[in-house]
């Protein structure tokens, strides 16, 4: 029995995973050809274009692109109309932008638990904590997996409460032939660096509502007229949020190879899940039927430490890496996070000051938050690369009393 890593046995893998991001000469290119065109700034020939093509890959008529995910969740949230006093419902197992964007307008993130198969926000735990002040429900497309649209359309048309879609792992995604960002009243996507589609930092806003990205335009750019205003002339509240040339053409320049990365890791996820699924103690995350295309920024499943004889999950996490498999714990609950738990909402702290934004006991968030395991995207790109997973974890089973004993010595 081949002995671990972490014990001083040779890894399973030494080569490292594909690098990311993937640059080529002609993403170099772009750049250059954007300093020398001297139009540095924004709402130029890149820009528009990139607008034009990203709406189109989201099956959405309009996109107006913006600094970053951050700001994407933030002005999706402006443009619904969300107030200060106003409650914004979100999942607590996500990246902190998507509560913390309800929390930059005054209004109060109230955490609704999620689903423990697909890991997105659970849309009756959403349901259950409507009350007359929900404006509006961010549900997160997780590591790539739809959140159920069907549910969350429903209780759109039933209260009137806007959808918001979290898109930062999920660009391509597609729930019942329908791609994410279409779905809901407006999408949210991230060009952040470690994203699928990336220029470092960025982000984008996706509708169908022609109002709606009319004022969506509005507010990115300082307040001013779409067509013809003047430029000093700012008809209504806004800030400068706007893209730049260069983030739009290297995010042009990268989106001739989005579709072949997204097969091949759809692929050899699918690939993956069926190795890991052999495994005791490993559940991964679980495809909804009604998914019919699945992005994956992160390969997620959840680690059972009593079947792995009760090996502590950090330990899993360490040998794993040992062997040359990177990996990470993910997100804990975010409703802990103190600027929640001890309300500190800087400029709205006298607004927020004891509003409770834990309602229920967020029972799936707390065991996904103990248990989860992730891999990264870039991880998913070769096919041999995942049996490399799987006898990385299954070298881990076949050497559990060794790794208990050094779990035990500390
Ligand atoms: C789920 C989710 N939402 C929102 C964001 C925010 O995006 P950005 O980092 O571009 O502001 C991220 C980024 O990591 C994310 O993972």
């Amino acid at each position: 029995m081949p002995k671990l890593a972490i014990l001083g046995g040779t890894p399973v893998r030494e080569k490292p995973f594909s690098p990311w991001p993937i640059w080529r000469e002609k993403d170099v290119e772009a750049v250059g050809e954007v300093i020398k065109s001297g139009k540095w700034g924004t709402r130029g020939p890149k820009v528009e274009e990139f607008e034009r093509k990203f709406a189109e890959y989201c099956q959405c008529k309009f996109c107006v692109s913006v600094t970053s995910g951050t700001t994407a969740l933030y002005l999706a949230l402006w443009i619904a109309g969300v107030e200060p006093g106003d409650e914004v419902i979100v999942p607590p197992y996500t990246f902190i932008a998507t509560a913390n964007a309800a929390a930059m307008l005054g209004a109060i993130p109230v955490f609704a638990d999620v689903d423990l198969d697909s890991c997105c926000l659970d849309p009756y735990s959403a349901e259950a904590l409507i009350t007359p002040r929900t404006k509006a429900i961010i549900p997160v497309h997780l590591a790539g997996e739809p959140a159920n649209m069907d549910y969350f359309q429903l209780i759109k048309e039933k209260y009137g409460i806007a959808i918001i879609e979290d898109c930062a792992h999920a660009h391509g995604s597609e729930w019942r032939g329908k791609r994410v960002g279409s779905l809901g009243d407006v999408g949210a996507f991230s060009f952040q660096e470690s994203k699928n589609l990336s220029s470092g930092e960025g982000g984008a806003v996706t509708t169908n509502d022609e109002e709606l990205y009319e004022y969506a335009f509005s507010v990115h750019h300082v307040g001013r007229k779409r067509i013809g205003g003047a430029w000093y002339e700012h008809v209504i509240l806004g800030a400068n949020m706007r893209m730049t040339e260069f983030q739009a053409a290297i995010l042009l320049s990268q989106m001739d190879k989005i579709e072949d990365e997204f097969r091949k890791r759809e692929e050899n996820a699918l690939y993956l899940d069926s190795l890991l699924e052999k495994i005791e103690g490993i559940i991964p995350q679980k495809r909804d039927p009604r998914v019919t295309r699945r992005a994956y920024h992160l390969y997620v499943f959840r680690y059972i430490a009593e079947a792995f004889a009760g090996v502590p999950r950090d330990i899993f996490l360490r040998a794993l890496s040992a062997e040359g498999i990177p990996c990470a714990a993910g997100y804990g609950l975010l409703s802990d996070a103190p600027v929640f738990s001890e309300g500190n909402f800087g400029p709205f702290n006298k607004l927020l000051k004891g509003e409770k934004l834990v309602r229920e006991p967020l029972t799936n968030t707390k065991i996904l938050a103990r248990e989860s395991v992730w891999l990264f995207q870039n991880m998913l790109l070769e096919k041999s690369d995942m049996d490399d997973i799987a006898e990385a974890i299954n070298k881990i089973r076949e050497n559990l009393d060794e790794l208990k004993a050094y779990a035990e010595r500390g």
